[in-house]
């Protein structure tokens, strides 16, 4: 019988440089897409995607995070006196989306080591990693969290979540190279972290959601810094690709990284031109805009 994935881990622990100044107060984790924060995208894909219990790796300047899934009572209460019902329920529901624990990443030295500080709560379980900062919208009905967890279930092995990229972007990523075992999924057999155009083994970089084996532990432990003086995830995942099988799932959705500025821009275009109250209005003006730009 396939063992199912039942915990995620979501790291938002991480400084945000690329979105300075504002991360420098804020939780870039915390950054809207129209009206609803990065990490609770997150959370919710993570939920609907069979999890049942997430950890989030936070900081001590991170702990806004907490307040956002924790009840507020007095703000409950004024909702209802109100009678505003509608966002009365959107508050509560925040609040029951999952079973959520905390822990802190004491020293910001990496994914790799905001991964490992997760151990003690996965146990020896198969489980999620979600980057808090980056929402994953599917094409499909199934959550892109989702669409890993099947082909885990299949394989037993650590799966990670591919997008094609354009050959000028890989060096932002980490990007895999593989053999196409049935459509859309690859057996990894190498991987390597930013890669420069001329290095990349291929354009189908890492996207931001993947599933592990417990194994996962022992080959962050054995990771030493790597780019960045960082313990990089990448260079476990290597470690990990040495002893076992890896597989890597073209995904069917789209990556908004919402850690960086650019694409914080276009995906709250994108958001907002997805919402019937706003489309209308907003296409109007960002049509105006075009045009005085333009001329
Ligand atoms: P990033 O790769 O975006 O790193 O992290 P970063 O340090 O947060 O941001 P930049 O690159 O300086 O702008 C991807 C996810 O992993 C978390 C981040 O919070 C983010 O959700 N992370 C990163 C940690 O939890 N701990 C770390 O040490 C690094």
């Amino acid at each position: 019988m396939s063992v199912k994935v039942k915990k995620a881990v979501i790291p938002a622990a991480g400084f945000g440089t690329r979105f300075l100044p504002f991360t420098k107060s804020v939780p870039k984790e915390l950054i809207p897409l129209v009206d609803k924060p990065v990490i609770q995208y997150v959370v919710e894909e993570a939920v609907a995607s069979g999890i049942e219990e997430i950890l989030l790796v936070i900081s001590s300047d991170k702990e806004p995070i907490i307040r956002h899934f924790n009840p507020v009572p007095e703000l409950e209460r004024r909702l209802e006196e109100q009678n505003k019902s509608e966002m009365l329920q959107q508050v509560q529901e925040i609040s029951k989306l999952a079973k959520i624990h905390y822990v802190y990443q004491q020293e910001l030295n990496g994914l790799g080591d905001a991964v490992a500080r997760a151990q003690y709560f996965v146990g020896n379980e198969p489980f999620a990693v979600l980057l808090g900062d980056t929402v994953m919208d599917s094409f499909t009905d199934k959550p892109v969290t989702r669409q890993l967890a099947d082909v885990f279930e299949r394989t037993s092995s650590s799966v990670v979540a591919l997008e094609e990229v354009p050959l000028e972007r890989v060096s932002k990523y980490g990007i895999a190279d593989g053999d196409e075992v049935e459509k859309d999924i690859l057996k990894i057999r190498k991987m390597v972290e930013k890669p420069s155009p001329e290095n990349a083994p291929s354009r189908l970089a890492f996207a931001a959601r993947y599933i592990f084996t417990p194994e996962i532990f022992a080959a962050l432990a054995a990771t030493g810094r790597g780019k960045n003086n960082e313990i990089q995830l990448t260079d476990a995942m290597q470690k990990l690709l040495a002893t076992g099988a890896m597989y890597g799932c073209k995904v069917a959705g789209k990556r908004y990284d919402i850690g960086s500025k650019s694409g914080f821009l276009k995906s709250t275009v994108e958001f907002a031109l997805r919402r019937p109250e706003f489309r209308e209005e907003f296409l109007a003006f960002l049509r105006e805009t075009v045009a005085k730009f333009e001329s």
